[in-house]
């Protein structure tokens, strides 16, 4: 039966491999990339980079193909995600079926950690649930951007015997600093949804293209470094094309 693992390669730093990601990348016969248009080619380009690096078994294949496209701002959140994920999984039950030998093992590359808001784990498991295209397969864990990000700043996600949560840039515009917790790691944030909070008592520790050459860091009380990150940010977005940031909010404790 087909295999396929999903190995997550770290946030951007080729040295994140881990040693089972490296054995299990030697295991492969066919690597299956998605290309998210040239705006995005650096993220293709990091992952033919890793398969150069440490691929050392000869006459593996790399099959690529489109990505499936979302709207960005649909009105139906939920809907659209889910009508997206169907896209892609469509298109890795056709590249299975098509490019995927009955005894071979594929390999798809996971940005990060492949379990933390990443869909390919909830897609694959959708293609294998048709059962059109018979396979197993299996998750190799990778360091994600959330410790990257703590390392960097030389600090923990969460304060002592306490929760941390971890949400995206939409849920805290929605519903600003979560109850219950101290610690906040947000994701996904295009509009800096930071901006929108007025307590004089948080931290942030931010950090965009973590683990690369163009890596940029900045921290410190909220109230005061705020204002500086947007426009960092937006210069950064102009001149790659893409940017990719996370950061964790503290609220400092006595
Ligand atoms: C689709 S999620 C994938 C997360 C990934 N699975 C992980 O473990 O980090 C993309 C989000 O991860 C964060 N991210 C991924 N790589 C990053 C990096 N190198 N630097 C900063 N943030 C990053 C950003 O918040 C970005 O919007």
């Amino acid at each position: 039966m087909r295999k396929v693992y999903l190995i997550g390669i770290g946030a951007g730093d080729p040295e994140h491999l881990t040693v089972q990601a490296i054995n299990r990348l030697n295991e492969v016969d066919v690597f299956f990339l998605l290309d998210k248009g040239d705006a995005k080619k650096d993220l293709v380009d990091a992952r033919r980079a890793i398969l150069e690096r440490y691929v050392e078994r000869p006459g593996y294949r790399v099959v690529q193909a489109v990505d499936a496209d979302r709207d960005r701002a649909p009105a139906d959140y939920v809907a659209t995600v889910a009508e997206w994920h169907h896209r892609r999984a469509d298109l890795y039950e056709r590249m299975f079926r098509d490019e995927l030998a009955d005894d071979a093992v594929g390999g798809v590359l996971c940005w990060g950690d492949p379990t933390l808001y990443d869909n390919t784990i909830a897609v694959i498991e959708q293609v294998k649930r048709r059962g059109t295209v018979p396979f197993d397969y299996t998750v190799v864990p990778g360091i994600s951007s959330v410790s990257a990000l703590a390392a960097r700043h030389r600090t923990s996600v969460n304060q002592i015997g306490r929760p941390v949560q971890i949400t995206t840039g939409r849920r805290l515009a929605a519903e600003g600093f979560p109850d219950g917790v101290d610690d906040v790691v947000v994701m996904l944030d295009a509009q800096c949804a930071f901006t929108g909070l007025d307590d004089p008592g948080i931290d942030i520790y931010w950090g965009a293209y973590l683990g690369t050459p163009d890596e940029i860091t900045l921290a410190g009380p909220l109230a005061e470094v705020a204002e500086r990150i947007p426009p960092l940010r937006a210069q950064a977005r102009a001149r790659k094309g893409w940017i990719m940031d996370t950061y964790l909010l503290r609220r400092r404790t006595p």
